[in-house]
């Protein structure tokens, strides 16, 4: 069975080809970074006039890579949310027309529920359940309780910035390039030693985050008023530590204290590479965590994700809407 997955919740426009809910065919992603890297963050009108017109050449060039013609795509699926709402309109109406027009099912994904089917894809491993998963991206920081497929149930989350959106301020700060999460990443790892250690967060609620005060505690070093401001990459590689640190301390305690058999880390923020090492060597069971260009949002992730609701019997109407504030538990 060919999945069509389709993503533009929102910087890029991402159309992939799955067979049977694991084996890439065709996994086309076209990015707007460049478009929005002079405005230092996603400009949504912008971004949702590139979908539009990008969405027919990356489904041609899925299919052609793919070798199916469109008859041969048994179902559709698309991102609904959450994401930007003019963005996410692009994908859901050119899906729906698509199902229209080759009399196919529409299948409705989470797109936070894609982030933690990429782990799987391929030749990942089978799921182990109950899983605990860490959704770590631009617009969210999630720590999520598993429990089969489909059956979520959301333990903690950012109090305010999630970690990529993190990355990315602090990029700016430093006066690096946008998105900020692979600039920090490579100028840390250019550090001889770190800027010492910089704060951690203390919450209520023993599995949520919080970025802000760490964002404001760098500002106010490279402003020079916390005393002489050290290089930029000890700087760098200080806050890397720190937000990996939360992250992995939350996400192991949470993983301790529910009994799961697996840790799934998803979202663009997986692709850092300390975050990766540091949450296999803490974590108590295995971790699975896709192959970085499956962390950052593409369409294979969403076909993924489609096949296991379509095989849930979970299939949607051409009354389907977006859904830009959607959650995950
Ligand atoms: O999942 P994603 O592609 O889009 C959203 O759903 O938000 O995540 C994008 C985020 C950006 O904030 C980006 O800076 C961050 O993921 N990111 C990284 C890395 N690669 C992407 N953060 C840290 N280290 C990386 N290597
Ligand atoms: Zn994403």
């Amino acid at each position: 069975m060919n999945v069509l997955g389709i993503e533009t919740s929102c910087d890029e426009t991402a159309i992939a080809v799955v067979q049977d809910g694991r084996r890439i065919l065709a996994n086309v992603v076209s990015s707007q970074v460049e478009l929005h890297a002079r405005y230092g963050g996603v400009v949504p009108e912008l971004a949702s006039r590139q979908h539009l017109q990008a969405m027919v050449p990356v489904l041609d060039q899925a299919l052609h890579e793919a070798s199916v013609v469109l008859e041969e795509i048994d179902v559709i699926a698309v991102t609904h949310g959450p994401g930007l709402a003019g963005a996410l309109l692009v994908g859901l109406n050119f899906a729906k027309a698509m199902a229209l027009a080759i009399s196919r099912p529409l299948v409705a994904v989470n797109h936070l529920e894609g982030h933690i089917y990429a782990a799987w894809l391929e030749r990942g491993p089978e799921p182990e359940f109950p899983a605990l998963a860490l959704i770590v991206s631009g617009g969210h920081s999630d720590v999520v309780l598993m429990e089969g497929h489909g059956r979520y149930q959301r333990l903690g989350e950012t109090v305010d910035d999630a970690a990529g959106e993190a990355f990315d301020k602090v990029a700016r700060l430093l006066g690096l390039g946008f998105p900020g999460g692979p600039a920090i990443e490579r100028l840390a790892a250019e550090a001889g030693v770190k800027a010492g250690r910089l704060p951690r967060a203390r919450l209520e609620r023993p599995y949520d985050f919080s970025f802000s005060g760490l964002k404001t505690k760098v500002q106010r070093i490279v402003r020079g008023e916390e005393g002489e401001a050290p290089p930029s990459a000890a700087l760098a590689a200080a806050f890397q530590e720190s937000v990996v640190d939360s992250l992995v301390t939350k996400a192991v305690q949470a993983a301790t204290d529910h009994a799961v058999r697996e840790i799934v880390l998803a979202g663009g923020v997986a692709a850092n590479s300390q975050l990766r090492s540091v949450l296999a060597e803490r974590s108590p069971v295995p971790v699975v965590v896709p192959p970085p260009v499956l962390c950052t949002d593409n369409g294979a992730m969403i076909a993924t994700a489609g096949y296991q609701r379509l095989l849930d019997g979970q299939t949607s109407g051409l009354d389907l809407d977006i859904d830009p504030g959607l959650r995950i538990g």
